[in-house]
């Protein structure tokens, strides 16, 4: 049986675009897969977090883990920082890395271009510790969005590395998407990524939206003056993403979708997409919060940490042995 890795950060709201990219993938996966979906509360750091805020998104997260359908009994649902070999992995991972390989990182160039305070080390060093999470329980499915493949490659290079070094231990990682939910794009501008750290909220829609901001955002997107509603994600990026998330949303495909609205216009794109959108939400966000209320919810996590922790331990205790520890 193949092992399957992922983990989000616990940094603000969780968006359509992790939704699609990554999480939606995670439950058909724990069915047939040895499964690990982690709270990366670490990577989070990268980038100061209020403590408060931190912890409150970090149980929200793990409720949205089991809202859209995360079984403890087939996933193994945990915090990163609650498993400490990946802390331990982590570090033997960045002094095996090279500067010059993390600053070439198109994300640590963007984040760190982007911020006018000073650079968190860690904003450089997150590639390794991502690639210190995968390896730990010899993952090799990883569900990501497309912004994380030059991250899963550097873990090859990494894993290769050690194994070239200190004698084969690392099975080489793969990522896992779809083309077209791997990048959902912003909704105001189309050219770039939707993110949770976009500072314009219109730009983005929560998994936890109310049906009436999903519309206002819908209503509100980037399309262009053609009037015409097909794919071309180089000359119609707005409106080729609202198709894309119409055909994810409503399990169809890209031409199934395109086939759907020919002749229309993109009011009615708009209206049925937030329709979409919002019927595959709402029993998410009914589960959401009944989750999120219970106590339950605090010994899944516990569990979680315990089983990682025990398989985590024996690659760690292997990796120490080898370098010399
Ligand atoms: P963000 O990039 O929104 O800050 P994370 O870094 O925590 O969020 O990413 C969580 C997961 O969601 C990763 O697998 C990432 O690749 C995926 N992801 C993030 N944004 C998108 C997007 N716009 N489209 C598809 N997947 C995405
Ligand atoms: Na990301």
């Amino acid at each position: 049986m193949k092992t399957v890795f992922s983990g989000i950060q616990p940094s603000g709201v969780i968006t359509i675009g992790n939704y699609l990219g990554a999480m939606k993938q995670f439950v058909p996966l724990q069915e047939d897969h040895e499964s690990y979906f982690c709270i990366v509360n670490q990577h989070a750091i990268t980038v100061p977090q209020p403590p408060t805020e931190l912890r409150t998104n970090t149980r929200r997260l793990a409720a949205l883990y089991l809202a859209v359908g995360l079984d403890p009994e087939k996933a193994t649902i945990f915090i990163q920082s609650e498993v400490p070999e990946h802390a331990r992995l982590g570090w033997i991972v960045q002094c095996l890395a090279h500067m010059g390989e993390l600053e070439r990182m198109t994300q640590y160039k963007e984040k760190s271009q982007s911020r006018t305070e000073a650079i968190p080390a860690g904003l450089l060093a997150y590639p390794t510790l991502m690639a210190a999470d995968i390896l730990l329980y010899g993952a090799t499915v990883i569900p990501v969005g497309d912004d994380q493949s030059q991250h899963i490659e550097l873990t090859r290079l990494l894993a290769r590395r050690f194994n070239h070094l200190y004698g084969d231990l690392f099975t080489l990682p793969e990522g896992y998407n779809s083309p077209f939910t791997a990048r959902i794009r912003s909704l105001q501008d189309p050219e770039k990524k939707m993110s949770k750290s976009d500072p314009n909220p219109q730009s983005y829609i929560s998994v936890l939206d109310t049906p009436e901001i999903i519309r206002k955002k819908v209503k509100r997107a980037q399309t262009d003056s053609e009037g015409m509603i097909h794919f071309d994600m180089e000359k119609k990026p707005g409106v080729s993403n609202l198709l894309s998330l119409y055909s994810a949303f409503k399990r169809i495909s890209l031409q199934e979708a395109e086939t759907h609205f020919n002749g229309r216009g993109y009011g009615a794109l708009k209206e049925e997409v937030a329709d979409a959108i919002i019927e595959d939400l709402s029993p998410i966000q009914e589960r959401f919060q009944d989750i999120y209320a219970s106590n339950e919810l605090d010994d899944i996590l516990t569990q979680g940490a315990k089983k990682a922790s025990a398989k985590a331990r024996i690659v760690l205790e292997e990796v120490e042995k080898r370098i010399g520890f």
